[in-house]
């Protein structure tokens, strides 16, 4: 005998889709978690979608024996983009296996300390800019971020400057990737209506894919021209072969791998730092815990690569602020073969089954009655070591997990040490309440702070 996934009642044609606030999915869907507990099932643009809640059923999905990524939702429809680049290629892809193998050594430890000074170079311009703006000035926080992640992945991946933060406007590749991501999620919540209905909006949707791949061939066409001896991500992509197969990655997939490097490569530490301001500012013990340790380490001189591995606290405020807002608040598995799981659920072959992170994260059998409170200290080395496997999965599951990992640690890092280290930050509304922005990736809406220099006369 097997249990039935609970689920809200599904209407003819919509199914669940009056259950999802399109703006604010993330909401609702941590609203059903709460509703129903460690699984619920709901139907969307025709299609049956499972969410996994608790961390013991996540760490069941979590064996790759048994199950697998699945692109499936908005990644399928993102896949029309970048085909079988990195994040959107399907399990056994020929070219996944290439590029995983050619590119996994430009994300090694080396490689990585070698990025420091261009991140730190891209942080300073920010330093700079809100230093000039002065302490009245109301900082949008996330477009902010974005200009710091999204010229910081260029630079150091791609040898490429952005300039975003000259510009009042955001890159064009920003603005067509955020549409797409935004399209792509609106074509998985769809009704089954035929195509023409969507003609308009798809037509959008492909200007905005090619204006993206123009970017990214304009990217490699500059550097074919102009090769320069550096050991970053692009010259990666173009002369690192596979070990295994001895290939080199094809003209087509450099371009869907460097597409897939800017959108995977800033979006998601954007949003982290966001976050990581927002719970700062609603936890002034945190705050005054984290500007302790960043004086004591760094003191009056710059942040370098060797202070970053002394800042714990500020590590541990990085792995809480990801357990409460995972940046990609959910990956995506499917059963090898029908299964049955948490002993009394059948899922066949075909069910997506979403590891929905909003969820899992806060889950009071892992992390006690205050899991959904910000607490740094539950994430410091030694308890963080202690936690169950599976109970905190920012960064994703297995082979298919985040290549970027490391790059993002570093960035993240080095941006709030030298931000603590220059500014003293406070929420522009003191009554702000937070609600979260979601496309692909999620974000705090409409937040604004301002920042007052701590050493005004240097
Ligand atoms: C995959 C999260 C930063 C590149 C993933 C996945 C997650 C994730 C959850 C797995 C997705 C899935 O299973 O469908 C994050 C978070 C980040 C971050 C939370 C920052 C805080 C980065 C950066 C880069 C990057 C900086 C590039 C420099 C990628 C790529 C994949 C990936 C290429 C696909 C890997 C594969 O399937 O082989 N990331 N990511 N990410 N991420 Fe990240």
């Amino acid at each position: 005998m097997t249990d039935t996934i609970p689920s809200p009642r599904s209407w003819p044609l919509i199914g669940n889709a009056l259950e999802i606030n399109a703006e604010f999915p993330m909401t609702s869907l941590s609203n059903l978690a709460k509703r129903y507990g460690e699984i619920f099932k709901l139907t969307v643009g025709g299609r049956e979608r499972v969410f996994i809640c608790t961390r013991d059923l996540c760490n069941e999905v979590m064996d790759e024996k048994r199950f697998e990524k699945a692109v499936t939702g908005a990644l399928h429809y993102i896949r029309e983009a970048v085909h079988d680049g990195l994040f959107t290629a399907l399990p056994g892809e020929h070219n996944w296996g290439v590029a995983h193998r050619a590119l996994m050594p430009a994300f090694g430890p080396l490689p990585i300390h070698g990025m420091f000074d261009e991140m730190y170079d891209i942080a300073s311009q920010l330093v700079l800019k809100w230093e000039r703006f002065g302490p009245q000035h109301d900082i949008k926080v996330t477009d902010d971020f974005t200009r710091l992640t999204l010229d910081s992945i260029a630079l150091c991946a791609m040898g490429t400057r952005f300039n975003s933060f000259y510009t009042e406007e955001l890159h064009p590749f920003v603005n067509a990737m955020v549409a797409v991501l935004i399209g792509a999620g609106g074509r998985a919540r769809r009704p089954p209506l035929p195509s023409y209905f969507f003609r308009a909006e798809d037509q959008k949707f492909n200007e905005n894919v090619e204006l993206m791949l123009k970017v990214a061939t304009d990217l490699v066409k500059q550097r074919r021209e102009n090769p320069v001896d550096k050991k970053d991500l692009l010259n990666a992509m173009l002369y690192n072969k596979d070990p295994k197969t001895g290939e080199n990655l094809t003209e087509e997939c450099i371009a869907y791998n460097m597409i897939t490097f800017l959108i995977a490569g800033h979006e998601t530490t954007s949003g982290l730092l966001s976050f990581v301001f927002y719970e700062l500012l609603k936890n002034p013990e945190a705050y005054r815990k984290a500007q302790e340790e960043v004086d004591r380490v760094v003191g009056d001189e710059t942040v370098t690569y060797q202070h970053l591995s002394k800042l714990e606290y500020l590590n541990a405020i990085l792995r809480e602020t990801l357990r409460l807002y995972p940046p990609a608040p959910a990956f995506t598995v499917r059963p090898k073969k029908d299964e049955i799981i948490g002993g009394k659920y059948h899922v066949t072959k075909e069910t997506p089954l979403f590891c929905f992170l909003m969820a899992i994260h806060k889950d009071p059998a892992v992390y006690g009655e205050d899991a959904e409170v910000f607490r740094p200290e539950r994430m410091m080395d030694e308890p963080f070591g202690q936690l169950p496997p599976n109970a905190w999965k920012p960064f994703g599951n297995g082979a298919r997990a985040c290549i970027g990992r490391p790059f993002a640690w570093q960035e993240a890092l080095l941006a709030l040490a030298m931000l603590l280290s220059n500014f003293e930050f406070t929420m522009s509304d003191p009554s702000y309440q937070i609600s979260i922005q979601s496309t692909l990736t999620i974000k705090p809406h409409d937040f604004y702070m301002r920042a007052k220099p701590r050493h005004p006369d240097i």
